[in-house]
């Protein structure tokens, strides 16, 4: 069986253990060739396909590497027109693929799950650092940003006493909360926004007022989908050819301009961008990427086309990428950490 993986959508440590994984699992089951695709689904659009060859020595050495060997693109979008369709057909037969193993966000699993209509099948492995993927509880990524990010507020904490001021750190997550939350919780954020809760401008000014007085600094995280009630999302730009155009970031220094009138405090913002998603996984993104790969190798040996891998309960297992393709699993509203954060005191900008 001749088998392509590739990466796709924005990048996220773990991805080389997961084609570490996949890769050694179908070698040593021995009926199986594997062939790397480079850049997403972009390696497979061209006049000729962009792939190598996956040997042992070729995925020995990365389990600990940040980003991924293979290359990935988060505009490349196979299913734009019907030439581009086309192209990826015949390049998938010129190569005699059976089935690729992709490795992405929502957004992947979307294309890989309209790709079947020409005929490739696929097996889906959820990534991201915004642990959004429906049917997921953890995708891969996600402890490694939350570790980065945790990080990142102790060093702010440490210069926000200084200078007395409000500090403000936005976080990646897209629409999703959970780098946020989770973060602001691991570092001891005082004020935490996310983008299922809108926040109220006059609860947050309130806490820092109060603040101003005691501690004398405030520490806000923020996730880049996060919104004042009433005003829109701050999108830093449109890629239009990316099955998903909008990209956000920018809310971080929004807050800060509608709340600097209101305090003594200088207030200041740090974006932390894609501080977030480089460096090299946690041991605990290692081991579950590799889980992730290797259960991605059993679906292709038992032919479970259409299926991606999944954590639910604790456990590994799969689910039908139509069932998932297109949704977004947010923080529900009945969320233990936000009762729990609620009730120590943390703010989440409810009025
Ligand atoms: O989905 C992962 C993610 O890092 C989001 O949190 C963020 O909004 C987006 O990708 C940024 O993508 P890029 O800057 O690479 O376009």
């Amino acid at each position: 069986m001749r088998v392509g993986v590739l990466t796709g959508g924005g990048d996220c440590p773990g991805l080389n253990a997961v084609i570490r994984a996949v890769t050694k699992s179908l070698i040593n089951h021995g009926q199986c060739e594997v062939l790397g695709i480079a850049d997403g689904f972009e390696g497979l659009m061209g006049d000729s396909p962009r792939v190598k060859a996956l040997n042992w020595d070729e995925v020995s050495g990365i389990l600990h590497v940040g980003g991924t060997i293979l290359g990935t693109s988060n505009s490349a979008n196979p299913l734009r027109d019907a030439a581009t369709l086309e192209q990826v057909r015949r390049n998938v037969k010129a190569l005699d693929l059976e089935v690729a193993v992709v490795i992405g966000g929502d957004g992947t699993m979307s294309l890989a799950h309209g790709l079947s209509q020409i005929g490739l099948q696929c097996v889906g492995v959820p990534k991201t650092i915004d642990n959004d993927i429906a049917s997921c509880e953890r995708s891969f990524g996600f402890d490694t940003a939350v570790a980065t990010v945790t990080e990142s507020l102790r060093r702010i904490e440490s210069t926000a006493m200084s200078h007395h001021r409000v500090m403000i750190v936005e976080t990646m997550g897209r629409h999703a909360g959970w780098l946020a939350l989770e973060s602001g919780i691991a570092g001891a954020a005082d004020i935490i926004l996310l983008p299922e809760i809108d926040y109220d401008l006059q609860t947050i000014i309130k806490v820092c007022q109060e603040r101003e007085k005691r501690q004398r600094y405030t520490i806000i995280c923020i996730g880049e989908g996060a919104k004042e009630s009433g005003q829109s999302l701050t999108v830093r730009e449109r890629v239009e050819s990316s099955p998903d155009p909008v990209r956000l970031g920018g809310v971080g220094h929004v807050l800060r301009e509608r709340l600097q009138p209101h305090l003594k405090s200088e207030v200041r913002t740090t974006v932390l961008g894609h501080v977030q998603r480089g460096g090299d996984p946690t041991p605990f993104d290692r081991v579950l990427a590799t889980q992730f790969g290797h259960h991605a190798a059993r679906l292709v040996l038992e032919t479970q086309f259409g299926h991606m891998v999944t954590l639910r309960n604790g456990r590994i297992g799969s689910v039908a990428i139509a069932d998932v393709a297109n949704t977004q699993r947010t923080v529900p509203m009945d969320s233990g950490l936000l009762t729990m954060a609620r009730d120590i005191g943390i703010c989440l900008g409810e009025a």
